[in-house]
């Protein structure tokens, strides 16, 4: 493809309801093992979070979103480099405020996004716990939903829950669900049907089962290493696992049309917010 044509961008949210499914784990390993396949990854990190992307890689960003906004640096100065060339957009406190722009700083933003459109396939959204309005508004935005659930009560009601006001307030009709810290695909799958089964009868939603992670100590030691798991143990189930998602992530379709831009995403980024 040649540079600087506008070629469809995947634009993937990564969520879960529940606090500490593993969102931020799925989201930096799916970002890595996709740009081991060869895609230009970008990791968007949309969570304040304490053990957020640039922590567990152990990054220091020099400058973030906020920056953007303020007008003092371009987006190209607030991506940082990860393992296996992903590029990263640390969080900022200026992301509640990029779900409230007002005129002048949107069109900043859908500039600055414009400004990185062109060096990038894939545009993963590592996002916070919960329901709240920033949340909902990336999910909202994305053109693929990821949700990860794990199998305890708690994460399948704040799995329902989530998935319930994305249908009903917002129209969403797909999201496709990873479960993590399951101890094999059968348990990932019983996790998986689980939470449809619910769906089913309350909701007008499909959901795809996009693969299933199992829980592995493999995957805590990369944690406390600050490493990316698919990289520091290639062999590991947990890693396996991610890479068989990231090719599964691959193969969705993306859609050719508008909603492949980034300047669609942050259209959307702004304007579903002031729709909620
Ligand atoms: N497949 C797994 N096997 C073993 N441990 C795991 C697995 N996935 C996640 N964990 C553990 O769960 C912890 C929390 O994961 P992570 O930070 O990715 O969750 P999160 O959903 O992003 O949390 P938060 O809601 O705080 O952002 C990890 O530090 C790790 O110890
Ligand atoms: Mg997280």
């Amino acid at each position: 493809m040649e540079q600087g044509s506008l070629r469809p961008i995947q634009v993937v949210a990564v969520t879960g309801g529940k606090g500490g499914v593993g969102k931020t784990n799925v989201s930096v390993n799916l970002g890595v093992a996709m740009a081991r396949l060869g895609r230009r990854v970008t990791l968007l990190d949309a969570d304040l979070g304490l053990a957020n992307v640039d922590v567990l890689l152990g990054l220091k960003p020099r400058h973030n979103l906020k920056d953007v906004l303020d007008g003092s640096v371009g987006l190209a100065d607030v991506l940082i480099e990860g393992p296996m060339g992903m590029r990263i957009v640390p969080a900022a406190s200026g992301m509640q405020e990029m779900v409230r722009l007002g005129p002048r700083q949107h069109a900043g933003l859908i500039s600055a996004f414009s400004d990185i459109e062109h060096q990038m396939d894939v545009l993963l959204i590592d996002t916070a716990a919960g329901i709240s309005d920033e949340v909902v508004s990336f999910l909202c935005a994305a053109q693929e939903i990821l949700v990860v659930v794990c199998d305890e009560p708690t994460s399948i009601t704040d799995a329902y829950a989530l998935i319930k006001v994305l249908n009903q307030r917002y129209g969403i009709e797909r999201a496709r669900v990873v479960a993590n810290m399951v101890r094999g695909d059968e348990d990932g799958l019983k996790v998986f049907e689980k939470l449809q089964s619910v769906t089913e009868r309350f909701l007008d939603i499909q959901l795809i089962h996009a693969g299933s992670i199992p829980f592995d100590d493999h995957l805590r030691r990369a944690v406390r290493k600050q490493r990316a798991v698919v990289e520091l143990y290639p062999m590991s189930k947990a890693a396996r696992a991610l890479l068989r998602l990231a090719e599964t992530v691959d193969s969705w379709p993306i859609p050719a049309v508008a909603s492949g831009h980034l300047e669609f995403f942050v259209e959307r980024l702004v304007a579903e917010h002031r729709a909620g």
